[in-house]
């Protein structure tokens, strides 16, 4: 099933409110006394920002989404409401109601925004991959259409992005840049254009490299620590590393991720975990849940161990509205906060994470 239609088909199966789960004893302001209250509470003792991925139709018509997504974060990233097939999906035609919908509710209550995502070779619009493939688009215009891209939505929502991811999942699994659109038609040099185009259109975002598997994929690690050192030499304005973060527990733990978020740090980055979530091969089990909030606590401890990590966010709150049982068979229940919006072991576990080492 196309991913669209399969998300459709997920929304519909929402069950009614009327049916949301009881209220559970260890729901938010449980903690103790000297316990943090809930995420945002919890992000502002550690002088962190603590976010999620924000689902705009479940934003605009589900109230409990809305309450929930309000009470706990204090940075948002709109999941696809700002990728480019959604921004301009005819050319020249900008559709920005629904980032702009992201943007209005995070000011509103005093979240930071994460863009996501300028330059990437997933959710393009038809009409650009189109035109490429059959050659009405050559190579000149297609760095035209990029700069123009990243230049007017860069500009949109300049002064209320904190961070851009500019350019996502760039390398392969082994290390090399990815065999993308961008690298194939421009060259390598599409990645330090755009994020010198996206700085000279919001000189105060910070501008982000973002990608999976860099937790842990040695050849992945060292590519992308290449590519930065790069484009440092070169000048270019990059100033973070995303780490998108999405584990499962039949894979393990990234036991080195604290190390690796160190060695870009030391580059001279702040370091971000962009796109948590931990999912399991279904039916959900205790145990499976134990696990899952284990390795959420680990990642959250070891955002704190660095000094530069300043973001710990998290690709959907609740498992009503997660990409995992779309994207992977069998698989589900990754996020901190049930289909009823209960809080899961996991939420109770980041609350109770506290720094291991100073910072
Ligand atoms: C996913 C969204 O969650 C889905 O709704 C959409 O159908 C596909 O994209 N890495 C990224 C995110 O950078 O943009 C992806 O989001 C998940 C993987």
């Amino acid at each position: 099933m196309r991913p669209l239609i399969l998300a459709l088909a997920l929304a519909l199966a929402v069950p009614p409110l009327a049916l949301a789960a009881p209220a559970t004893a260890a729901g938010p302001g449980s903690g103790s006394a000297h316990g943090p209250r809930d995420l945002r509470d919890l992000a502002r003792k550690h002088r962190i920002s603590i976010g999620s991925a924000v689902d705009v139709a479940a934003l605009r018509a589900e109230p409990d989404y809305r309450t929930v997504l309000n009470r706990e974060f204090d940075h948002v990233t709109a999941e696809n409401a700002m990728k480019w097939e959604s921004v301009e999906p005819e050319r020249g035609v900008h559709t920005w109601d629904d980032a702009d919908e992201v943007v209005r509710n995070a000011r509103r209550h005093g979240q930071r925004v994460r863009g996501h995502t300028l330059v990437w070779h997933n959710q393009l619009p038809g009409w650009l991959t189109r035109g490429v493939a059959d050659g009405t688009i050559d190579a000149a215009e297609l760095r035209t259409i990029l700069r123009e891209h990243i230049t007017t939505q860069v500009r949109r929502y300049k002064g209320k992005i904190r961070a851009w991811d500019v350019v996502n999942e760039a390398l392969e699994e082994d290390g090399t840049l990815r065999q993308s659109i961008w690298l194939t038609h421009l060259g390598p040099g599409y990645i330090a254009d755009a994020f010198r185009w996206a700085h000279r259109a919001d000189p105060h975002a910070k501008l982000y490299l973002n990608d999976y598997n860099v937790e842990w994929n040695a050849p992945k690690i060292e590519g992308t620590l290449t590519l930065v050192k790069e484009l440092q030499a070169q000048k270019v304005p990059i100033d973070g590393m995303g780490f998108q973060g999405h584990l499962g527990i039949q894979y393990g733990y990234p036991g080195d991720w604290a190390n690796v978020m160190r060695r870009f740090a030391d580059l001279g980055l702040e370091i971000a975990i962009t796109e948590m979530d931990v999912r399991m091969v279904l039916p959900v089990t205790p145990e499976k849940l134990a696990t899952q909030a284990e390795y959420y606590g680990r990642a959250l401890s070891d955002c704190l161990s660095v000094k530069a990590c300043r973001e710990f966010t998290v690709w959907g709150f609740t498992d009503r509205h997660s990409w995992v049982p779309g994207w992977f068979d069998g698989e589900g229940a990754a996020c901190l906060f049930d289909e009823n919006l209960a809080p899961k072991p996991a939420y109770e576990t980041l609350l109770a994470t506290r720094r291991v080492s100073g910072r």
